[in-house]
């Protein structure tokens, strides 16, 4: 009996020391199979006890119960004690505090696009988009822009390949999208535009929205409306417009579009140089000329078109001093809107 109590504390001992220094889960599970396993060392003295007298059964079967409770325990602590070494291994500790992440927001182009384009669609506009590479025909030739016309130089537009460009303005969206809808249309149309232009106030890539309206009996009041509505839903309720006499090739007759300077409301400043009026957008009644690519017939429908420059929107709403300040990405400056 007393041989078999000792033998039960040695082998307890030593499987003790073999879960605990076990190097790997598989040394682990191999040592529990060796100690505790159906043909196991400790098992075997367990079932050892049946063959004691009878007397001497209940202390020894004590005995052997214990000794396996204990050594289970100490095979649960190496194996949480590897696991945790492995994930920290992988690099990952649940115990350290977690890393805050930093909420992104809309760049500033992007919110003031969803402005401008928010104003429209609650005025009954539909957006619509088009491609960046343009074609001559889409870019120019539909917009009745004349075969001699300085933008179509290679000098002046960015040209991808043989009548193939980077569309200069979103005006070509017009065209694309008469083709595919009959009137009435009632479309805006925002996104990138190309020109070979840097300075404070130009970058060669920028930004546009199109505006279209093709319906029955439209006129130059409704242009005035629409865009008066515009401009006193983006900046502010006071903000007032003026319409003159401009030229495009698309359009006849033509207006460009001043508001009321943004600084001083109309007196006269530096930003507006002293005018009172700063130059917003290009407008005008769509050319007849037009509906003739597109199938319309011009004794049927009349319509309007304006163009709106995004990035000059966004610097006049926001008092920007540089253009570039919207490329650089420059988290200090972006973070501010
Ligand atoms: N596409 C012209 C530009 O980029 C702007 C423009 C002027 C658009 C008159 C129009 C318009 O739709 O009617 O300079």
């Amino acid at each position: 009996m007393s041989s078999l109590l000792e033998e039960i504390a040695a082998v307890l001992k030593e499987a003790q020391i073999a879960f605990r220094e076990a190097l790997d889960l598989k040394a682990l599970e191999n040592a529990r199979v060796f100690y505790l396993g159906s043909k196991g060392r400790l098992t075997g003295l367990s079932r050892g006890v049946g063959s004691l007298p009878v007397e001497e059964r209940p202390k020894a079967g004590q005995a052997a119960n214990a000794a396996q409770a204990v050594a289970k325990k100490a095979l649960d602590e190496a194996i949480a004690k590897l696991e945790t070494a492995k994930t920290r291994s992988l690099g990952l500790d649940v115990t350290l505090p977690g890393r805050r992440r930093q909420v992104g927001r809309d760049h500033l182009i992007s919110r003031t696009m969803s402005e401008i384009c928010g104003v429209f669609e609650k005025l009954g506009f539909t957006v619509v988009e088009g491609p960046e590479v343009e074609t001559d025909y889409y870019n120019f030739e539909a917009l009745n822009f004349p075969a001699d016309h300085p933008s179509r130089d290679m000098q002046e537009s960015l040209f991808v390949g043989d009548k193939l460009l980077l569309r200069t303005h979103t005006s070509p969206v017009q065209i694309r999208s008469m083709e595919k809808l009959k009137p009435p249309v009632w479309i805006i149309a925002p996104g990138k535009t190309y020109r070979r232009d840097d300075d404070i106030t130009h970058s060669p890539m920028f930004h546009q929205v199109e505006g279209l309206v093709v319906d029955k009996n439209v006129t130059m009041a409704d242009l005035k409306g629409v865009l008066s509505a515009f401009a006193t839903a983006f900046f502010s309720p006071k903000t007032a417009i003026r319409l003159r006499p401009s030229f495009f090739p698309f359009t006849e007759p033509s207006a460009e579009v001043d508001i009321a300077c943004v600084l001083c409301g109309g007196s006269g400043c530096r930003l507006c140089k002293g005018s009172g009026w700063l130059e917003l957008l290009g407008s005008g009644m769509v050319d007849p000329a037009l509906y003739k690519f597109v199938g319309y017939d011009p004794q049927e429908v009349s319509g309007f078109a304006f163009g709106l420059g995004v990035d000059r929107a966004a610097m006049l709403k926001y008092g920007l001093a540089n253009i570039r300040h919207l490329y650089e990405g420059d988290l200090r400056f972006l973070e501010q809107f």
